[in-house]
């Protein structure tokens, strides 16, 4: 809670640079949460098309009045995947220089995840690091991206290949900020919901289960208790693992398929949770072609994400051999082969190594 917003709820982060992740409605406009990271007199509002005319004005009232003298700038960014590319991070970096900004400026990453992962990685490098806050105005930014720390680029060859790890120093989630959202964007966000769940929270589930008429008709209470639940899960793991050393991995759920999905699509097809829940669906489905999984926990899952009105079979036209070898590109892969992680029912994900590229076609050929 803060003292503008009792209601609000936090999430701390632990480990060694440890921040708070702030959810409630009209954080936008809270100055003193906004100011609170500051520690120079200037710092640089980073968004796209779509969410600055809606609120990067209103962040910089609000931190104006909050820090007089504070110099804001603002950066604004085409929206979309698309624009994840190396070309944008230079021009961030450029207007960084342009307005001279120093080693104690801060970036307000203010967007959904492809803003937060770019701008992340702009304040990763600017100066070797500046600081970063994160200000998620998607679903899936406020229960993923905008925590741990996770800031990169895609190239053409992949997701994500170009980055590093710069935790941001708080994170505020708006969630009246999801009024606006396109319904599209609400159910990617649910995807990712839905992936903590399997990864180990039955009760969950049947949480998720029960109330998903609520969050798809954007019941404030719902999403708040949605948002909350999943950063506490995801805290707790980067906490214990910041640099995906081991169970960090395991967040990565479904992500080998999605990514070379949204790869093989040229970042213009479906988008990153939509990739994902295919991906999530197909990783039960290799789990069970490999003798591990039941059929009936890919059904729930499978289930329970097109409840949320996700897809959850393999675009239309994709060719598996094509979309394997993108898989051979992507981080989770090493020299021995493919890696997955492999979902073999609820609480039941673990990395697979050296996982057949047979085996993998033929998922993706039925699937
Ligand atoms: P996005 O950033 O492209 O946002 C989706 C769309 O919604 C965009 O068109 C955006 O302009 C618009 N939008 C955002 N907020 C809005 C609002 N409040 N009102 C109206 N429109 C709004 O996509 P995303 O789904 O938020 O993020 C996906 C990205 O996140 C991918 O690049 C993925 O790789 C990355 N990601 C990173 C991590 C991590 O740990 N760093 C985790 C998961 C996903
Ligand atoms: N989204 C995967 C991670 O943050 O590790």
């Amino acid at each position: 809670m803060t003292e503008a917003h009792p209601s609000a709820r936090s999430v701390a982060v632990g480990g060694d640079r440890p921040y708070a992740i702030t959810i409630g409605p009209g954080l936008l406009d809270d100055g003193a949460l906004l100011a609170a990271p500051v520690r120079g007199n200037a710092a640089m509002i980073v968004s796209d098309r779509n969410v600055a005319p809606l609120y990067a004005q209103r962040v910089a009232d609000a931190l104006r009045a909050a820090r007089p003298g504070l110099h804001v700038h603002t950066h604004v960014l085409p929206a979309g995947e698309a624009a994840k590319t190396l070309a944008h991070f230079t021009e961030v970096v450029n207007a960084l220089a342009d307005a001279r900004l120093r080693r104690d400026a801060t970036l307000f990453a203010l967007g959904g995840g492809v803003i937060g992962d770019l701008a992340g990685f702009a304040a990763a490098c600017w100066m070797r690091g500046i600081d970063c806050v994160q200000l998620p105005t998607t679903l899936l930014a406020m229960v993923d991206s905008s925590v741990g720390g996770k800031t990169a680029v895609d190239l053409p060859q992949g997701k994500n290949l170009v980055g590093a790890f710069h935790p941001p120093r708080a994170v505020i989630a708006d969630t009246g900020a999801l009024r606006t959202l396109p319904a599209r964007e609400l159910r990617a966000g649910l995807a990712e919901v839905v992936k903590y769940g399997a990864l180990g929270d039955a009760a969950f589930l049947d949480w998720l289960d029960d109330n998903a008429d609520a969050l798809l008709a954007m019941d404030d209470a719902a999403l708040a208790e949605a948002i909350a639940r999943s950063c506490a899960h995801k805290a707790a793991i980067v906490e214990r693992d910041p640099f995906e050393h081991g169970e960090r991995a395991l967040l990565n759920l479904g992500h080998t398929f999605g990514h070379a999905i949204e790869t093989e699509q040229g970042y213009d097809g479906l988008n990153h949770g939509e990739a994902v829940a295919v991906g999530m669906v197909l990783a039960a489905r290799l789990s069970e072609a490999l003798g591990f999984a039941k059929t009936e926990d890919g059904d729930r899952l499978r289930a329970l994400l097109q409840r949320f009105g996700l897809p959850v079979a393999l675009p239309p036209g994709l060719d598996p051999g094509r979309l394997v070898a993108h898989m051979r590109l992507d981080k989770k892969a090493q020299a021995g082969g493919l890696r997955f992680v492999v979902w073999d029912g609820i609480g039941r994900a673990r990395v697979l190594a050296d996982v057949p590229e047979s085996a993998v076609i033929e998922v993706l050929r039925a699937g």
